[in-house]
C-alpha cells in the first residue's frame, strides 16, 4: 500500500485526535483548570449541595436569600440570569450593567465582549443601574439605605469584582447570599472573581460558608455568617 493512502482509523486519528485534541491548548487548559477545581472542592466545600443544571442552581440559591434587603445583580448581559432570579425573588431586583461589555481582557475574550446592542427583555420587578460599577453604586447606594440580601456576581473581572465588594461590603448583612458566575474551573480562576472575594474575605474578616456549586459549570454560592464591617444599612 502506498504511503500516503491511510487506513479510515489512521485519518480519523490524525484528524480527530492529532488534531484536534492533541495540538489544541484548550483542552489541556481547561482540564488543569478542572484538577484544580477538584482539589479546591474536596478541602473547601465537600458536603455542600452540588448542581449539574445552572438554573436549578440558581433557583435553590435565590430560595436560600430569604432575609428582607436588596436582590443586585453585577453583569446582566443578554439578562438571561436575570430574568431567572426576577421570576423567583418576589421583590424588585435591580441589575448593574453598562451594556458596552466587559473593560478588559478576560479569559481569551477581547474587551467589549458580551456588548448589548439593546437592554435585553426582564420581567417588570427588573430595574436596571446602566453605567460603570463604580459610576452607578455610589448614587445607587445613597438612594437605598437597606442591606443586601442577594448578590449575583457575573462581571467576570477581578477589578470589576473589587469595585463590588468595596462598594457593598459594609452592606452585607450576616445571611445575605452571594452567586458567583465565574468562580472556578476555568483557566486561571484564582485571578477573577475568586481572587477578589478571598481578598475582601482576607481585609473584611468576614466568615462565609458555601452552599452551592456546579459540578458542571463555574458558579459557586455562599452565605455570609458573620461581617464585623457591616454596617446595618
Ligand atoms: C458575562 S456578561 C453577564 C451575563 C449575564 N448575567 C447573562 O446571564 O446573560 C458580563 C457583563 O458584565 C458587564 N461588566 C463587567 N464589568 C463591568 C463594570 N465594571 N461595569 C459595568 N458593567 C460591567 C459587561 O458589560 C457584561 O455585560
Amino acid at each position: 500500500m502506498p504511503l500516503f493512502k491511510r487506513t479510515l482509523s489512521e485519518f480519523l486519528f490524525r484528524r480527530f485526535v492529532l488534531k484536534h485534541y492533541g495540538s489544541n491548548l484548550l483542552v489541556d487548559l481547561q482540564l488543569d483548570a478542572k484538577k484544580e477545581t477538584i482539589d479546591y472542592v474536596k478541602a473547601n466545600m465537600p458536603d455542600a449541595p452540588y448542581f449539574e443544571k445552572h438554573p436549578q442552581l440558581v433557583k435553590f440559591v435565590v430560595n436560600e436569600a430569604s432575609l428582607p434587603g436588596l436582590y443586585l445583580e453585577f453583569g446582566v448581559g443578554r439578562g438571561k440570569s436575570i430574568r431567572w432570579i426576577g421570576a423567583d425573588a418576589g421583590r424588585t431586583v435591580y441589575g448593574f450593567d453598562s451594556f458596552d461589555g466587559i473593560p478588559e481582557y478576560w479569559n481569551g475574550n477581547p474587551v467589549g465582549a458580551f456588548a448589548q446592542k439593546k437592554l435585553p427583555k426582564v420581567p417588570d420587578n427588573v430595574k436596571f443601574e446602566i453605567g460603570l460599577f463604580d459610576k452607578t453604586i455610589p448614587g445607587f447606594l445613597q438612594e437605598h439605605e437597606d442591606p443586601v440580601a442577594f448578590l449575583h456576581v457575573d462581571c467576570d473581572l477581578y477589578s470589576s469584582t473589587v469595585t463590588i465588594f468595596d462598594a457593598l461590603g459594609p452592606r452585607l448583612q450576616p445571611g445575605a447570599v452571594v452567586l458567583f458566575d465565574e468562580y472556578y474551573n476555568f483557566p486561571r480562576w484564582q485571578q477573577h472573581e475568586y481572587k477578589a472575594f478571598q481578598e475582601f474575605v482576607g481585609k473584611s474578616g468576614v466568615k462565609y460558608e458555601y452552599i452551592g456549586y456546579s459540578v458542571t459549570g463555574q458558579q459557586v454560592a455562599v452565605r455570609i455568617l458573620e461581617n464585623p464591617i457591616f454596617t446595618g444599612g
